[in-house]
């Protein structure tokens, strides 16, 4: 029988050259360059041309690109309609699929997926989200302004005020960190899907529906749920060791690939703090570090540190993010790379399709219908 690796652990199946992550070191590289210095230094608009073109833009193709990507900010009527149309029960996660599909339709998709596809999908889901949340506060969406920030833009639309530059820039920091982490569960969805040779609004809404789970993107709120039901630093030893006492698991903590801090986390941290109010970036810390400990304790060999999403939840909730909107907004920075993803397959592309282990029964006779 052929060993089977669970879940793919270990198992390598593309080449890439858009990011590479050292689990053990606690490094992220997009494209060569290491995420600290682009979550100092680099836009999101920066980092999305990097994944695309393989190299940072010079002034002249930056302004270019991030005029054209602008332009992909005003959606098609027939989206506002399907985002207009869905039940006010819908998950926004939902809203971002489903327009997510209109969008592709609308703008009639079709061919191999590029460049340009890559940009409208990445200049629309800002507006998706916020175009839904203004509709469900029963308040007319904002049109978008082209000469704000991708970051900028989205929190404008969703407030209808110009944000203050440090609240835009810690959200473009949270973008940039976000926007590839080499073959997580949702890229390489993206990249079956595009192996498949479909099309790029294909490949993304395949991504959106593998990032909802909350093993993969759907921890930041839940993450912030439980730092509520914490409530103050002298209840998280308490609460913590029940939650692992039922042999459920710590939000925010734990990695398929670093065995170390995450790199992501160090840098949301230090945004936290200067994000969210006092209080509740105190509680947050006291609550990594008895976590920390007791993930330690009771699972030594595991090495379980804090992922992304634990200090996410602080940061997007400190720039005002309402917390149903952590994971869209995670969709809205990742997309930069699934895209890529999606471009670089196709540059070298083979069907994914691996095999499976039947473990059902054998030479069943059939019996009809009537007499099972
Ligand atoms: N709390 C408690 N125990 C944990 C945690 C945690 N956060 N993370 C891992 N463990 C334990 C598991 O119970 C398991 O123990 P066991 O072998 O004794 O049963 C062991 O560590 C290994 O866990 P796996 O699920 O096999 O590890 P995997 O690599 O599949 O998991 C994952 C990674 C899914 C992120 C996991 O750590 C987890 O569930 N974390 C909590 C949810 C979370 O924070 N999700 C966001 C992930 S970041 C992102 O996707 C962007």
């Amino acid at each position: 029988m052929a060993q089977i690796a669970k879940g793919l652990e270990g198992v390598v199946v593309a080449d890439t050259a858009l990011s590479h992550i050292d689990g053990e070191r606690g490094r992220l590289i997009y494209c060569g360059y290491d995420i600290g210095d682009l979550a100092a230094h680099a836009t999101f608009e920066e980092v999305a041309y990097l994944l695309w073109h393989g190299h940072l833009p010079n002034r002249a193709e930056l302004a270019e690109f991030t005029g054209e990507m602008a332009r992909y900010r005003t959606l098609p009527p027939a989206v506002v309609e399907v985002i207009r149309v869905l039940p006010d029960s819908a998950e926004p996660l939902e809203v971002l699929r489903t327009a997510v599909s209109a969008f592709a339709a609308a703008l009639d998709f079709k061919g191999h997926p590029s460049v340009t596809h890559a940009m409208a999908l990445t200049g629309s889901m800002p507006s998706i989200m916020a175009t839904f949340d203004r509709l469900r506060r029963g308040l007319p969406p904002v049109p978008p302004r082209a000469d704000l920030s991708h970051a900028s833009n989205y929190l404008y639309m969703l407030t209808g005020e110009v944000p203050s530059e440090q609240r835009a820039r810690a959200l473009e920091t949270y973008l940039v960190l976000t926007a590839d982490h080499g073959l997580n569960a949702s890229t390489f969805t993206a990249r079956v899907i595009a192996s498949t040779l479909s099309d790029m609004g294909s490949a993304i809404v395949g991504a959106i529906g593998a990032l909802k789970g909350p093993l993969h993107g759907g921890a930041p709120a839940l993450v912030l749920d439980m730092l509520r039901a914490i409530g103050k630093p002298e209840n998280a030893e308490a609460w913590l060791k029940a939650v692992l006492d039922r042999g459920e698991r710590i939000m925010g903590f734990g990695h398929r690939v670093y065995r170390t801090e995450d790199p992501r986390a160090r840098v949301l941290r230090a945004l936290a703090e200067r994000t969210s109010e006092i209080e509740f970036f105190k509680l947050a810390l006291h609550v990594e570090d008895v976590a920390l400990r007791l993930l330690h304790e009771r699972k030594p060999e595991r090495r379980i540190y804090t992922n992304v999403e634990f200090y996410s939840a602080a940061v997007l909730h400190g720039v005002g993010l309402p917390d149903d909107l952590f994971t869209p907004t995670f969709a809205i920075s990742r997309v930069a790379g699934w895209t890529a993803h999606v471009i670089e397959q196709l540059k070298d592309n083979r069907l994914i399709r691996p095999d499976a282990e039947y473990v059902g029964p054998m030479n069943l006779t059939f019996v009809p219908l009537d007499q099972r």
